[in-house]
């Protein structure tokens, strides 16, 4: 079927925000509300993809027919990730992975001290989308790139960084686009071209990303 060009194929689709704990009532997190890669997990489902998405916690519904894995932090993001990875043809990152988790986070709900200021200190999560890419039977990986300035360039250095075949870069300064927003614009890079996919519903910019994907997985397939 020419218009599910996806169809016998696995896509997983990491999504949403993490949330890094720093005791069992506090955490440190984003604003990511998860449209994004949920819009892409059912474009991709409804191209015939068979879809993981696995997401961190958002206030959106699933999509139909996509399988969910609910995670909550970067590691248990990472480890959904990886113990899944080699039966995937194709991968995408579109969460907002927290860089950061806090160190010893603590076991107990921690106390307010009299006059004093707090301290916490960090120590850096895992890469999800690198160590995918870095795989020896890595599956064709898209990254996201979301940027306030030089947009461009620092889309460019991440992809090739880590070593991805596609990165989708957004502008998250633009009022009224990127983060919680139902509206997005994209800048997609490979590494021999850009494509703009100028300002849309993120369900219709889903849809111009898996061309895009389609397009140049049949690409890579060939050489
Ligand atoms: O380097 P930066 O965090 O800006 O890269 C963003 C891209 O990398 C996104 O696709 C994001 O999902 C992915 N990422 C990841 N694991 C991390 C950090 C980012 O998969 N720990």
């Amino acid at each position: 079927n020419a218009n599910k060009f996806f169809s016998g194929m696995n896509i997983m689709i990491t999504a949403g925000p993490t949330r890094e704990a720093i005791d069992p009532v506090r955490y440190i997190s984003n604003h990511s509300s998860g449209k994004m890669g949920y819009a892409i997990a059912y474009a991709a489902s409804q191209l015939g993809a068979k879809v993981t998405l696995v997401s961190g916690p958002v206030n959106i519904p699933p999509p139909e027919q996509v399988e969910v894995e609910s995670v909550v932090s970067a590691q248990e993001m990472y480890d959904a990730v990886m113990g899944d990875i080699a039966s995937q043809d194709i991968f995408i990152a579109c969460a907002a992975v927290a860089d950061y988790r806090v160190d010893n986070a603590s076991d107990q709900k921690m106390k307010k001290n009299k006059d004093q200021g707090l301290t916490l200190s960090f120590t850096q999560n895992p890469d999800i989308l690198k160590s995918v890419a870095a795989l020896e039977n890595a599956p064709f990986t898209v990254g996201f790139a979301a940027e306030t300035q030089d947009v461009v360039q620092y889309a460019k250095s991440k992809l090739e960084r880590k070593k991805l075949n596609m990165i989708a870069a957004n502008d998250v300064s633009k009022p009224g686009l990127g983060f919680n927003s139902d509206k997005n614009a994209l800048i997609v890079i490979t590494p021999n071209t850009k494509f703009d996919l100028v300002q849309a519903s993120k369900d219709s910019l889903a849809l111009s990303l898996l061309k895009l994907v389609e397009q140049e997985y049949k690409a890579t397939q060939k050489s």
